[in-house]
């Protein structure tokens, strides 16, 4: 059957890149409350960014809170196809209107300082003892002030640039290698906001690169090849993409190696390599090839499995049912694609430290057309520290960071060299830099 609006397949083939040159990166750029300031002033309030998921808030007058940087605001669903955005102050003396985050329902937003009280659509209606008000209220005390909202793929987006390009202009390329993946069949099904102690743009360049993972993620090697990884970036720097190859172990997987995690030899299946034929009811000891010649026959295998059980993968391309499709989009976020569900990272910058930041984690899987959603799991808060319920190798990650970030502070460290598969980052820097200084710095 033909879709309408189908989606074309995600593209694979490479992209032109701007000249973003190869200086070393100033240590400032992630210590610096000047610069922390710079970027809030003319990068943080110009961009459009991902407030969270559509279906949080299904009914009218659901609703949740969002908090970037110092910002705090409401999102609430107004109609069936509507979601509007207010800045979390009262218009009356600046109270919060919703004192924490979280998710909600009200018929109304009242304020919990003086109780007035306004509609969903933003407009005071109630105010107690108003005669007081003797002079009137002025017209712009009358509203919630109202921030910029667009939706894609199943989330809320917003700008508190008021003259900003629209959504679809900004993502630019991402639409169209990610529709394809239908992530309104996905759902939330691990939730977490943790604070790192690093700038938020550490906790971007942590997933950019995996020049670190034999060194820092050694039990990756089984199912990771970090050599084998096209890179690109998009839209002038703003975007990027990496796809690791990922189902074989890595060229560096030896057979000393795979001795020391077990195997006979490297030519041994690996154990995750076994789950993942499991997962689709696959008897791993059907394939009789070596472990680095898996990737086709796990294609196919998870291909079938996704028939079987109403999961259409009809616009995935083999790759993308074997490896990780990693994207990062402009500024903060990162999305890690394999062929059933995703991982979501969201640092956000600390209201005044710009030594600490906060991760935002979330874990979606897709399930089948009209099968039931799974239930939505609760936000879990707490610290880069102790969370052995995650994959090891997001805590080795954390645990690098602080580390890192306590370096940029030293006198004997003259900034940070990129390598040719470090250069997301130095992506992200430039494009950075477009907001900072203007594309003719
Ligand atoms: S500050 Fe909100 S009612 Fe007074
Ligand atoms: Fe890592």
């Amino acid at each position: 059957m033909v879709l309408e609006n189908r989606p074309t397949p995600t593209p694979t083939g490479r992209a032109e890149e701007p000249d973003m040159g190869s200086d070393v990166i100033p240590t400032e750029r992630y210590t610096s409350p000047e610069f922390a300031q710079l970027e809030w002033d003319r990068m943080w309030t110009k961009v459009w960014l991902n407030a969270g998921r559509l279906s949080d808030i299904p009914e009218v007058g659901d609703h949740f809170v969002h908090e970037i940087g110092r910002e705090s605001f409401i999102f609430i669903r107004t109609a069936d196809e509507e979601v509007k955005g207010y800045y979390n102050i009262c218009p009356h003396r600046g109270s919060r209107i919703r004192p924490s985050v979280g998710m909600g329902h009200a018929e109304q937003l009242q304020c919990p300082f003086h109780l007035w009280t306004f509609n969903i659509d933003g407009a005071l209606e109630t105010v107690p003892d108003r005669q007081h008000f003797v002079n009137g209220i002025p017209e712009n005390k009358q509203q919630l002030s109202e921030v910029r909202v667009e939706t894609w793929a199943g989330w809320v987006w917003f700008n508190m640039n008021p003259d900003a390009e629209s959504l679809h202009d900004f993502l630019g390329v991402i639409p169209s290698h990610i529709d394809p993946y239908r992530l309104e069949q996905y759902h939330v099904v691990d939730d977490y906001v943790l604070e790192w102690s690093c700038n938020w743009k550490f906790a971007v360049d942590q997933f950019a690169e995996i020049y670190h993972l034999p060194a820092l993620h050694p039990q990756l090697l089984e199912y990771f090849d970090h050599l084998a990884t096209p890179l690109d970036v998009y839209n002038d720097g703003m975007h990027s993409r990496q796809l690791i190859r990922m189902g074989t172990p890595d060229p560096g997987w030896t057979d000393d190696l795979a001795q020391r995690f077990g195997y006979d030899n490297k030519d041994e299946l690996t154990r995750q390599q076994r789950t993942n034929l499991e997962d689709c009811g696959v008897d791993p000891d059907t394939f009789e090839g070596k472990a680095r010649e898996l990737p086709p026959f796990m294609a196919k295998a998870r291909r079938e499995w996704g028939e079987r059980i109403g999961m259409d993968f009809d616009l995935l391309v083999d790759e993308q049912l074997v490896d990780n499709f990693h994207y990062m989009v402009f500024p903060n976020l990162t999305f890690n694609f394999t062929y059933g569900s995703f991982l979501f990272f969201r640092p956000r910058p600390h209201p005044t430290d710009p030594n600490k930041c906060y991760w935002d984690y979330q874990v979606y899987a897709r399930v089948p057309e009209g099968a039931p959603a799974p239930r939505r799991p609760a936000t879990v808060y707490g610290t880069a520290r102790n969370h052995p319920e995650l994959f090891e190798a997001v805590e080795q990650d954390m645990a690098q960071a602080q580390i890192v970030q306590e370096s940029y502070h030293s006198a004997g460290f003259s900034g940070i060299l990129l390598n040719s598969e470090e250069r997301r980052i130095r992506a992200m820097h430039y494009a950075l830099d477009q907001y900072l200084y203007g594309p003719d710095r």
